[in-house]
């Protein structure tokens, strides 16, 4: 089976990657880079699907970026998403492809909605304005997916809402970098430093839940050959959130950092809670390890190890 991966050099893209060969040797991942297609161009992404005939497409990519790019550029994060999922998915369509899961984000739920959030909560309320862009071009992927799915038969065209993820081959030290990688950072380079304090943005007091990215490629690469078998959403999550504070805690201790954490009050939070359930995803065979220490200590070693290269 082949298969485009869109954003294969992003942090889910290059688990799945690592993970293929062993885990899914059926499939042969072809995983062109934004200089070799731009996702943005339309047309570029026609010619590459009429040169590269594939069975599938794994739509990965996406401009992600942290609260503040989103709040400086919410027109960027729209326009340049709408763009990249009409392409890629409209794109797959016209070229006949049957199958397609796109990777949708767990801010397409409402601000402050009863939690945890089911797939039934999407379009229920208004959404968390400091992210809406981004959070618009994923509903409008999905549903586009569910759209052509539903007129064409032969479409499988699925969206997976994973929580937020978490990785070893997550951007440390960048400003791509998300917030794990980015406290995995802080709390190692103040180790490393011998400093004794570090600073948290706001209260720390947000929830998340947090997903190890290996354990959604593992699934993706599962149930991709039968797409089919899916609903048109699913949330994909941990079930359990902890306190970004709590985040903190749990990797100073994972790392040895005994030191303590400030706060900068000026900087904004996002939404308060975003806790999904993920039952549904259960039936299709959804089991993520409940403890992510193992893979928190993992991606720990990640970085250290690119500070020692
Ligand atoms: N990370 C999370 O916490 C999280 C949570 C929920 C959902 N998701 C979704 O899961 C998917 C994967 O996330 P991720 O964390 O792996 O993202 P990531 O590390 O930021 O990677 C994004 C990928 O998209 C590519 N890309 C962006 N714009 C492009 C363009 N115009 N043309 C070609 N490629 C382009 C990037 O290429 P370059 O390397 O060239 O920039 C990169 O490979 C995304 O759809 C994201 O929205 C992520």
């Amino acid at each position: 089976m082949r298969v485009l991966l869109t954003g294969g050099s992003g942090m889910l893209g290059r688990a799945l990657r690592r993970l293929q060969p062993d885990f899914a040797p059926q499939i042969a991942l072809l995983a062109p880079t934004r200089a070799q297609l731009d996702l943005t161009d339309r047309t570029a992404v026609a010619d590459w699907l009429a040169a590269n005939p594939v069975d599938a497409v794994i739509h990965a990519a996406a401009r992600v970026g942290g609260i503040q790019a989103n709040i400086a550029d919410p027109t960027g994060f729209l326009t340049d998403n709408l763009r990249i999922n009409d392409a890629v998915i409209s794109g797959a369509h016209q070229a006949g492809i049957p199958r397609l899961i796109f990777l949708g984000s767990s801010c397409m739920y409402p601000r402050d909605h009863r939690q945890p959030l089911t797939e039934e909560d999407l379009l229920a309320a208004p959404l968390e304005p400091t992210n809406e862009g981004y959070a618009l071009s994923k509903i409008t992927g999905a549903r586009l997916c569910d759209y052509i799915s539903g007129q064409f038969p032969d479409r499988a065209y699925r969206t997976l809402i994973p929580c937020n993820l978490f990785g070893t081959e997550d951007h440390f030290g960048s400003i791509a970098s998300h917030l794990i990688a980015a406290i995995i950072t802080k709390v190692i380079d103040a180790r490393d430093a011998g400093h004794d304090t570090v600073e948290i943005w706001g209260s720390g007091q947000a929830r998340r839940e947090f997903l190890f990215a290996d354990d959604l490629a593992r699934f993706i690469l599962t149930s991709l050959p039968e797409s089919e078998k899916l609903p048109p959403v699913l949330n994909i999550g941990q079930d359990a959130d902890h306190s970004v504070n709590d985040y903190y805690r749990m990797i100073a201790d994972l790392a040895g950092w005994q030191g303590r954490f400030t706060h900068d009050l000026t900087r904004p939070e996002g939404m308060r809670m975003k806790l999904m359930s993920s039952n549904k995803a259960r039936a299709f065979g959804w089991n993520p390890p409940a403890d992510i220490g193992p893979a928190l200590q993992a991606t720990i070693a990640a970085y250290e190890m690119t500070k020692q290269r």
